[in-house]
Parts: C-alpha cells; sequence; structure tokens
C-alpha cells in the first residue's frame, strides 16, 4: 500500500474548502443581498458542499458539469427541502422562461469558459444578471472583458479570498449554444485505419492526443476480448481504439466530467461504432457489481489545479474488485507517480513500456491459474 497522506487534498491548498465552503463560495455569500433571483441558475458548480445551503431558500436549477458535485448537492438538496433542481448535463437549452440571475463558477481552460459564458449568455433573460466568480490563481480578471462580449455591461462586484466577482446585465435574447460547434476533431493512427476523435472544451486534452494516451494506445494488448471498462474515458480514444480493433468486445466507458461523456458518445458515433454503455461515475464504485475482462485507464491525478490521489488510489484499491478470474488492468502515467506502490498486493504488476515521461503498467490477478499471456 500507498502512504496514507498520499490520498488526502491538502487542506491549505489554493481552492481548498474549509467549513465555509470554497474560496468563490465564500465571495458569493458576503455578495448573497445582490444575488437574490426568481428563477435562478447556478452554473458550472464545483464539489462545494457550501453551495446548496446558501441558495436554499431560492428556486432555480443548480448545474454540474462534475458527476461528483452532483451527487452531494442532489443529496443535500433531497435533504434540505431545498427549491433548487440538481442537473448534471453538458448540454442545457434555453428553458421557457430564460433565467433572471445566473451565477456562473469559472472553470478550468480558456475554452471551458467561453463555453461557460457563451452558455450564461444563452439563457439569461435580457435585463436579467450573470454573475462570474473564480480565483485569481485560475485566471478570472481576463472575463471581464468576455463577459461584457457574450453578455453585456460589466461590473466589478467584489474580491476577496483571492477571487472576484464580475456581475453583467444581459442584453439581448441570445441563441442556444450548439456544442457541435464547440467539437475539435482529430485523427489518431491507432485502430482499424484509425479513428476520429472528438472532443469538447473541458475534456481532458481537447484538440489533441495525449503522449500518455498514445503511449498506451500503442502497446494495447492484440487479445482483447469480453467485457473491456475504459475508467475515466476522457474523448473515448482509448474505448473507441479498442472498440475498432476489437468489435466483439463490450466496451463500458465511464467518466465524472458531462463533456467527456458527450465527446466519448459523439467520437464512437464518428467512427461508426455503438459501445456497450457510456455512463457518469463518482469513482470506479460506480460501475457497481460488474466485471470486466480488461480495465484500461490514464487515470486521473488532478482535481481543479493541485495534485490528488482520491480517485486514483480508490480506483487502484478496487479494481481487484472489478476484474473477472483472469481480468487485466492495463494503464499509464506519468514516471513520477507511484501507482506500482498503490496497486494492491493481489494484483502483481509489471511494467510494459516507458518512456521519458510516461510508464504503461499492467497487473494481473490470474485467479483462474491459466498461463500468463
Ligand atoms: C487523464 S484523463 C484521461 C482521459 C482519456 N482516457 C484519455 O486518455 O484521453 C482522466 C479522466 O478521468 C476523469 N475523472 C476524473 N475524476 C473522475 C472520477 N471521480 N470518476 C471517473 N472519472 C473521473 C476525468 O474527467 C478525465 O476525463
Amino acid at each position: 500500500m500507498f502512504d496514507s497522506d498520499m490520498s488526502m487534498k491538502d487542506a491549505t491548498a489554493p481552492g481548498a474548502a474549509g467549513a465555509t465552503g470554497l474560496p468563490p463560495t465564500q465571495l458569493l455569500a458576503r455578495n448573497i443581498d445582490r444575488i437574490q433571483g426568481t428563477h435562478l441558475l447556478l452554473l458550472g458548480v464545483p464539489n462545494d458542499p457550501a453551495v446548496v445551503p446558501l441558495f436554499r431558500s431560492q428556486s432555480g436549477v443548480l448545474l454540474s458539469f462534475d458527476y461528483s458535485a452532483h451527487l452531494l448537492q442532489a443529496r443535500q438538496v433531497r435533504d434540505s427541502g431545498a427549491g433548487l433542481t440538481p442537473v448534471f448535463t453538458a448540454d442545457y437549452p434555453p428553458p421557457a422562461p430564460r433565467h433572471d440571475v445566473v451565477v456562473a463558477y469559472l472553470q478550468k481552460g480558456k475554452e471551458a469558459n467561453d463555453c461557460l459564458l457563451a452558455l450564461a449568455g444563452s439563457v439569461v433573460s435580457p435585463g436579467g444578471r450573470v454573475f462570474l466568480v473564480g480565483e485569481n490563481s485560475a485566471g478570472i480578471k481576463p472575463y471581464a472583458a468576455k463577459l461584457e462580449e457574450r453578455i453585456g455591461p460589466v461590473e466589478f462586484a467584489d474580491a476577496a479570498r483571492h477571487c472576484v466577482l464580475y456581475e453583467a446585465r444581459a442584453t439581448e435574447t441570445r441563441a442556444a449554444v450548439r456544442l457541435e460547434e464547440w467539437e475539435k476533431r482529430f485523427h489518431v493512427a491507432a485502430g482499424i485505419g484509425g479513428i476520429d476523435v472528438v472532443t469538447l472544451p473541458g475534456v481532458f486534452s481537447h484538440g489533441r492526443l495525449d503522449e500518455g494516451t498514445a503511449l498506451l494506445l500503442r502497446h494495447l494488448p492484440t487479445d482483447i476480448q469480453g467485457a473491456v471498462l475504459d475508467f475515466g474515458c476522457g474523448s473515448g480514444v482509448i474505448g473507441a481504439t479498442i472498440q475498432s480493433l476489437h468489435p466483439d468486445c463490450q466496451v463500458s466507458l465511464v467518466d465524472s466530467n458531462a463533456f467527456a461523456l458527450v465527446a466519448a458518445q459523439r467520437t464512437f458515433g464518428a467512427n461508426g461504432l455503438t459501445p456497450h454503455a457510456i455512463r457518469p461515475v463518482d469513482g470506479i464504485d460506480g460501475v457497481g457489481d460488474q466485471k470486466f475482462d480488461l480495465i484500461v485507464s490514464n487515470p486521473p491525478f488532478h482535481q481543479g489545479i493541485g495534485t490528488d490521489y482520491t480517485v486514483v488510489s480508490r480506483f487502484l484499491e478496487s479494481c481487484v474488485q472489478h476484474l473477472t478470474d483472469d481480468g487485466v488492468l492495463l494503464m499509464v502515467a506519468n514516471r513520477f507517480l507511484p501507482y506500482e506502490r498503490m496497486i494492491p498486493k493481489a494484483m502483481p504488476v509489471s511494467l510494459v513500456t516507458e518512456d521519458a515521461k510516461f510508464k504503461v503498467l499492467k497487473g494481473r490477478i490470474n485467479r483462474s491459474g491459466r498461463a500468463r499471456r
């Protein structure tokens, strides 16, 4: 096993949630008197337990792109009777009537934020207000100009806790966001004739193949069969490559990011492939009792901007339970990540290959005692 402190997120790191929530929510809390609407939208809400208590007396929609945030907030809404409807989606059409107040949380990455502001602009009513909140370290300041462009006149509202809050007033009704306009596509040579990969803003390695994933794809086993799980599928590039090379496999893909799930669906569609399942999970436990012949992954080791081993440590611990008797785990990781030490002893692990930055690891439990591939 591994040092227990590695699974903990550093509570003093920027963005860590304290007793009163994440810093952006704390800034919203001290401005709550001006953030009152009759049909509120909380947009791109992070995994922060302080959000539902802060807005519980208002009615509207609480939209998260992160399934772990969504599960937490759906539970809090149910338990507290808050007037908010929790929604997990990347595709939110303008409701009728549109929202009079939108509170958007800054996301990670320029394109994800451009898309966030376009979405905010498309669902707010003319004369309605859009608040944008985020941390200085996440680069909120340049977004004042973008807010003006996408929504209308912007006012600086407040700054504290290393965060800024802007308020913009919507000048017009804007058309619905069409996600296909935000897609980027690229071709990957692996697979029968290669595959086309569709990505969206906010999806890992948007618009290009990650170098670690490329190394993994070059070292896929040739004899894959049965049930395959692509854990943390992102754009679906690994699962779609396997499905294209081994059409008889049942490939399931899971991720916690709403844009990733749409992208994975579109990657399969773009190549005329049909997945066994594509669905949201918060960690490997979300797959339930299902067992797989192969679990393949480029697993996450970040939450926000900091390194966080919570998801990957649970993934490595639980993999054994989700593999068939002769099942194989194949994963790629940055070379500095100590995954060999985190994989339970019940699953001997070997190095398949490595380059200057990445390593591909293979774990196999071999409960069947059959000869090893
Ligand atoms: C390093 S990326 C790999 C993406 C894709 N497989 C590739 O190789 O391009 C890790 C993925 O794990 C997903 N992820 C993060 N936390 C997760 C969680 N709790 N449960 C499931 N997936 C998660 C991220 O959204 C991201 O798509």
